[in-house]
C-alpha cells in the first residue's frame, strides 16, 4: 500500500490517497460503505446544506474519455461545495513520461486539494500521487484499479441484497482488460462474497485464480445459481489485435440474455459500470428490466460513494483548517 498514513486521531481510514481497493481490511472497506450509504439515504435538501468542501479545490484530470465517472465525481465535488475544474486530455496526441510529472508539476503550483485522475497506463496514478502535495483519488488507471467503481458496486449489492458476505457473485466479459474486474474482485473477497469470472480462454488473466475467484470459460456453468451477474464489456481500446472471432459469436456464447439468466438465482441483479454495447455482452431489453437490472442504480450510487471518498480523504485537512482559525 502506497499511500501515505494519517495522524493516529484519524478515522479507522488511514491513507493520504484513494489509488486502490487491494490491500484495503474488510474494515476500511465497511468504513466507506457506511459513509456512502449515509449520503445516499441523505435528503436533497441535507446536502444542500453540507458545504464541507467550501474553499477547497477539486481537479479531474481525465487522460481518457468518460461521461459516467466524470460527471459523478463532478456532481460529488459540487454537492459538497469544492470548487471543481475539470481537465479532459487527449493522451494520445501528447508524448508519454515527462509529460504526466510535468503535468503534475504545473497542476500543483495550483495547489488543488484533490486531484481525481484517469489513465489509460496501469500505475500511472500512483506515479502521479508520489509528485503532488495533495490528495489523489484514482478514476481508473490502465486495467489496474477502479475503485470508486467497486465501491459503488458493492453499495448497490448492499442496499439490494442486505449483506455481501455468501453471495455468489458473477463477473463475466472481458476479464483480461477490465480494472472494475480487478477491483471488484479485491473488494467482494474481502467481503466474504463468493467471486466467480466467466470469459473465453483469450479473454481471462493468466492464474486469476490467485485472486480467490473461480474462473469458468461456460457462461451458463458459471451463472449457476449466482445472485448477481456484472457484465462489462468487450474493452477494444486495450486490445491489440482481435480476442473474439466474431460480436455475433461473442454474443450467442458470451452475451446476457434472459435464456442465460435463467441459469442464475431467480431474484439474481444484473449489473453493469457502462458503458454498455447493447447486442453484444447484454441484450438491451434485459438491460432496461428495472426488476431485474441495477445499472440506473449503480449510477446514482457513484455520486454518493464519490461524496463519501471525498469527505473522508479531506478530512485531515478539515480539521487542520478548522484548528488553525
Ligand atoms: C468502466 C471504466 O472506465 O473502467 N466504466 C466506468 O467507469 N463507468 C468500464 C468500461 O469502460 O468498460
Amino acid at each position: 500500500m502506497s499511500a501515505e498514513t494519517l495522524p493516529a486521531n484519524a478515522p479507522v481510514f488511514g491513507y493520504r490517497h484513494l489509488l486502490g481497493i487491494q490491500g484495503f481490511s474488510a474494515e476500511e472497506i465497511s468504513f466507506l460503505l457506511d459513509i456512502s450509504n449515509r449520503y445516499a439515504s441523505a435528503l436533497p435538501q441535507d446536502l444542500k446544506k453540507e458545504s464541507i468542501l467550501s474553499g477547497f479545490t477539486v481537479i479531474n484530470l481525465f487522460f481518457e474519455t468518460s461521461t459516467r465517472t466524470l460527471t459523478s465525481f463532478e456532481l460529488a465535488a459540487k454537492r459538497l461545495g469544492a470548487d471543481v475544474i475539470n481537465m479532459q486530455i487527449a493522451w494520445s496526441s501528447i508524448k508519454k513520461g515527462e509529460t504526466l510529472i510535468d503535468t503534475a508539476m504545473t497542476l500543483n503550483a495550483m495547489h488543488p486539494d484533490v486531484l481525481v485522475v484517469r489513465h489509460p497506463d496501469s500505475g500511472a496514478v500512483k506515479l502521479l500521487s508520489e509528485k503532488v502535495n495533495c490528495c489523489v483519488m484514482n478514476g481508473g488507471d490502465g486495467s489496474h484499479e477502479h475503485p470508486t467503481q467497486a465501491l459503488l458496486d458493492a453499495l448497490t449489492i448492499l442496499r439490494r441484497k442486505g449483506r455481501l458476505a455468501g453471495l455468489k457473485v458473477a463477473i463475466s466479459g472481458d476479464i483480461k482488460h477490465s480494472r472494475v474486474a480487478r477491483s471488484n474482485i479485491y473488494l467482494l473477497t474481502t467481503m466474504g462474497a463468493q467471486v466467480r469470472v466467466i470469459a473465453p480462454p483469450t479473454l481471462l488473466p493468466a492464474a486469476i485464480e490467485r485472486l480467490g475467484v473461480e474462473a469458468y470459460t461456460d457462461m451458463r456453468a458459471g451463472l449457476k445459481d449466482v445472485d448477481i451477474v456484472m457484465m462489462l464489456r468487450l474493452q477494444t481500446e486495450r486490445m491489440q489485435g482481435s480476442f473474439v472471432p466474431s460480436i455475433r459469436e461473442y454474443f450467442h456464447f458470451f452475451g446476457l440474455d434472459r435464456d442465460k439468466l435463467s441459469l442464475a438465482k431467480p431474484d439474481a441483479l444484473v449489473m453493469h459500470p457502462g458503458p454498455m454495447n447493447r447486442g453484444v455482452e447484454i441484450d438491451s431489453e434485459l438491460a432496461d428490466d428495472i426488476d431485474r437490472s441495477a445499472i440506473r442504480e449503480q449510477v446514482e450510487m457513484g455520486v454518493a460513494v464519490r461524496m463519501a471518498c471525498l469527505d473522508v480523504l479531506t478530512a485531515p485537512e478539515r480539521s487542520r483548517r478548522a484548528q488553525a482559525r
